[in-house]
């Protein structure tokens, strides 16, 4: 057979196999809670409602689950037909909408094996990955990568940023078998890489050779003084001069104001500290590199990558402001066809659902612009009788500014711990 049949053959084999392991775009009402399981490891989660949210491509088409209350916790999951990705590509992909401006929160999915208990799911459940977007305040705006390795949480070594306005976007993770990966926002590569470059699986290839030593004679110094230099004998002089301009003065008395001295003044011949002249060093070897030798704790694994038994995707996060809608969920073995399914929902939202924000934010900016003209009419009408309320109005809105502020530190802290207790 030729070479190139043989290719063709391949493909055709791959394309047929392509495989869909779980999507879920909630188009079917409220079918959706048959399938998502509500943790109830704790009594107070916060619940998910199905939402298009206050702007849309499209009300139906757009609907997904939309985190409902503030300062919660939330862990909801949805179970497949468990699969091990050995030996082909895992694609994970998903919408996020942070349409209320979201001050603190998660916006990521994680992907369990299948033996979870989903009424049990915490943010110690044990997870293969972790995967999307985190903000918290102007520090914390990045895309998490995380994999499980041998029951350690690795977490990824690049800064990938993400997105943080109001509108939807999509995330999707690539993880191949020949152990490379890519992150995708909106359908557009923003990191890729390998995995044992990108994080810290295994021990480092080489070490520095433990039996190494600096030599004691090595001379590290690229420059010295120069031996011929010497200190000119007149170099040395007072920092500081009486001031020779200085007169007494003539009301000067001797017996009340003691015996007059000119002020001081910086000597202009004052040459500071001497310093001998530098000069390259003949003796000098370089900087001294530590030899490496091969890391004996060092064991390539090609099997990385791998997952047994893949068999939950769930939402264990937590949210200060509310209003967070998780959307197109998809899971599949296939690029190309998250790529397609990416367009089809992502891609045909976008556009309109921006400019339906567009056209909301257009209206309350001149909602905005009459009041405050009203307002300035109103002052100036008031002016002249009123000026100690407005004084004591401007107060009580900075205490109101502040008290947000602490608000949101406080969450920091909570998003924090909840942090550590994943990882
Ligand atoms: C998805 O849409 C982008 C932008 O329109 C296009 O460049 C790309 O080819 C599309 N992908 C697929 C798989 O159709």
């Amino acid at each position: 057979m030729q070479v190139f049949t043989i290719i063709a053959l391949v493909f055709a084999a791959c394309s047929v196999h392509a495989k869909v392991f779980f999507r879920e775009e909630f188009l079917d009402g409220d079918e959706w809670r048959s399938r998502w399981v509500d943790s109830k490891h704790k009594s107070d989660y916060g619940e998910f409602k199905l939402a298009a949210g206050n702007f849309y491509g499209d009300a139906e088409k757009d609907k997904g689950l939309q985190s409902s209350q503030d300062a919660r916790f939330y862990a909801t999951s949805a179970r497949f037909e468990p699969f091990s990705n050995e030996g082909k590509s895992l694609v994970i992909q998903f919408t996020v909408k942070h349409e209320q401006k979201i001050d603190c929160g998660g916006g990521y999915v994680k992907v369990f094996p299948s033996d979870m208990d989903q009424t049990d799911m915490h943010g110690d459940s044990t997870y293969y990955i972790m995967f999307g977007p985190d903000i918290c305040g102007y520090s914390t705006k990045k895309v998490h990568v995380i994999f499980n390795y041998k029951g350690k949480n690795h977490l990824i070594k690049k800064e990938i940023k993400c997105k943080d306005d109001e509108l939807s976007h999509l995330y999707t993770l690539i993880l191949n078998p020949d152990q490379t990966y890519e992150v995708k926002i909106d359908n557009e590569k923003v990191e890729s890489g390998t995995l044992e470059e990108d994080w810290d699986f295994l021990p480092p290839k080489t070490i520095k050779d433990p039996e190494a030593k600096k030599p004691e004679d090595w001379d590290d110094r690229a420059k010295i003084d120069d031996p011929e230099d010497s200190k000119p004998e007149d170099w040395d002089k007072a920092e500081n001069i009486p001031d020779p301009d200085a007169k007494k003065p003539d009301d000067w008395d001797e017996d009340m104001d003691g015996e007059w001295e000119p002020p001081m003044i910086p000597n202009p011949e004052y040459k500071g500290e001497w310093k001998p002249k530098q000069i390259d060093n003949p003796n000098y070897k370089g900087t001294w590199v530590h030899p490496e030798i091969d890391n004996p704790e060092y064991i390539p694994d090609a099997n990385i990558y791998k997952f047994e038994s893949i068999g939950v995707l769930g939402l264990d996060l937590w949210q200060v402001k509310s209003g967070t809608i998780f959307d197109n969920f998809l899971i599949t073995d296939d690029v190309k066809e998250a790529e397609d399914i990416g367009n089809e929902t992502w891609g045909a939202t976008k556009e309109p659902e921006k400019k339906m924000k567009q056209e909301q934010d257009d209206v309350k900016r001149k909602e905005e612009e009459e009041r405050t003209k009203a307002q300035e009419t109103e002052e100036a009408d008031e002016e002249d009788d009123d000026d100690e309320d407005e004084g004591g109005e401007e107060e009580e809105d900075e205490e109101e500014d502040t008290k947000d502020e602490e608000e949101l530190s406080e969450s920091d802290e909570a998003a924090k711990l909840q942090d550590k207790d994943e990882l």
